[in-house]
């Protein structure tokens, strides 16, 4: 198993460039089960999650295969549906990475029917599905539940009206794929309004769906009798390119990230700027400096565009080198607090009550091995280790490489000592 060894206190200079989301590319690829022609995705980064993914559609008969993207040095997955026979997702696959679930609307709404592994809960929460399946039973399909599976089958979805109970980021995307190729008009209402529900929603239209509203609470979808295949661009990684940014406030450097887009992290830059950094837009991208203390704030994660989730083990570390005291509340998943017992064994000083985590801020954290358990955790680790004195060892890092592209390359070339060493 790969390590990360970092040698902390170095101050980050320079720019480095933001991959393609993994959040926008997974429902992309779900959505090539509903195309006639093949899709092609540009952008794409190399990571774990999405071979996970390839893997999946390659096992119901697509093909899958990786294609270089205009010489620019990044890929585009192509994905030709035609062959897809199967309609299964196995435990063996589902296991390994939840957003798997994004295939359930696409294969009913095509197929007429699903079978996949009932996802259980993770690492950082129960997660359970029941939007998805509130929805898709809405729109006409029969779901039951069989040794581990759930089944659903429908032989033509008919458009409903579904309110979502709490705002389902893939809940709101299997939804409005199946509602694609239903017959007549589904309204989704308290739906996810990420832009990476936005990028799905733009790379449909392009394949001949009739939506509106994506961006906002309701979306509104008519629909038609096929999709065509296409190729569509992905929205830059907003969790990377903030994470990259911390890494920059941190250690007190000041670091430009290129293709960023900041109108997608205005919650996690202003929370920077709050904190004493210097923020600016770039020309294509976005800065950060920070030269004086580093403010102890306050944050709370909610929907977007509130701050998110996937940010919000990364700020905490940030903030443990903070002034004063800083509340963090984590209001999207249970369990998602598992960063604290290793920032401790750093030097932090964080106390956690229920979803609520109290961090007072000390002068210095100190290296330390350290053990990664989730993907956004892990990051929040290598920022800590970064701004420490000393060694940190971050093992486990397999989590890490599920969602962020060759991040010990995009550091070392910030001017970070770090590097993926064999355990
Ligand atoms: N929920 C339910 N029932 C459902 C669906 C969701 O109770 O049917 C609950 C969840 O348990 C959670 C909340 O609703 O408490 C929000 O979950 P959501 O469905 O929005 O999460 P998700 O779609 O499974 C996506 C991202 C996550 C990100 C969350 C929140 C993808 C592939 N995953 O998950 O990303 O944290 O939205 O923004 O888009 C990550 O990249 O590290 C990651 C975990």
């Amino acid at each position: 198993m790969d390590i990360f060894v970092i040698q902390g206190g170095r101050r980050l200079d320079g720019t480095v460039r933001v991959s393609g989301a993994k959040n926008a590319v997974l429902p992309l690829m779900a959505a090539s089960i509903l195309a006639d022609g093949p899709i092609e995705i540009a952008g794409t980064p190399r990571l774990r999650d999405i071979s996970t993914l390839g893997k999946l559609l390659a096992h119901m008969g697509a093909s899958v295969e990786t294609v270089g993207d205009g010489g620019d040095g990044r890929e585009a997955v192509r994905i030709d549906p035609s062959g897809i026979r199967n309609p299964e997702a196995p435990y063996d696959l589902v296991k390994t990475m939840r957003a798997s679930v994004l295939v359930l609307g696409p294969l009913v709404a095509r197929h007429g029917r699903a079978r996949i592994s009932l996802p259980g809960g993770c690492a950082i929460g129960a997660r359970p599905i029941d939007q998805h399946l509130k929805g898709l039973s809405l729109l006409g399909a029969k779901a039951s539940l069989s040794e581990g599976y759930v089944e659903i089958e429908a032989s033509r979805l008919s458009g409903a009206v579904v309110y979502f109970d709490m705002k389902t980021v893939t809940g709101t995307e299997n939804l409005m794929m199946a509602a694609t190729l239903a017959k007549g008009t589904t309204v989704l209402k308290n739906a996810a309004q990420e832009p990476e529900v936005c990028c799905l929603a733009g790379a449909l239209r392009s394949m001949g769906a009739d939506i509106e509203g994506e961006g906002s609470d309701e979306i509104v979808v008519r629909g038609v009798p096929a999709l065509r295949g296409v190729r569509h661009e992905v929205i830059p990684d907003r969790i990377e390119a903030s994470t990259l940014l911390l890494a920059g406030a941190i250690t007190g450097g000041d670091v430009t990230v290129s293709g960023a887009v900041p109108s997608a992290m205005d919650a996690v830059l202003q929370k920077l700027a709050e904190s004493g950094a210097e923020i600016s837009t770039v020309p294509g991208g976005v800065r950060v400096r920070r030269e004086g203390p580093i403010r102890s704030v306050n944050v709370e994660t909610s929907p977007y565009p509130g701050f998110p989730t996937d940010v919000q083990a990364q700020f905490m570390a940030y903030m443990c080198l903070g002034d004063g005291f800083s509340i963090v509340r984590e209001t999207i998943f249970e369990n998602r607090f598992m960063h604290v017992a290793e920032l401790r064994r750093m030097g932090a000083r964080i106390d956690v009550s229920g979803n609520t985590a109290a961090v007072k801020g000390v002068s210095a954290l100190s290296g330390a091995p350290l053990m990664a358990t989730d993907l956004r955790a892990s990051a929040s680790l290598v920022l800590a280790g970064l701004a420490a004195p000393g060694t940190t060892e971050v093992l486990r890092i397999y989590h890490l490489d599920r969602g962020y592209e060759s991040l010990e390359n995009k550091l070392s070339s910030l001017g970070a000592c770090i590097s993926r060493v064999k355990e």
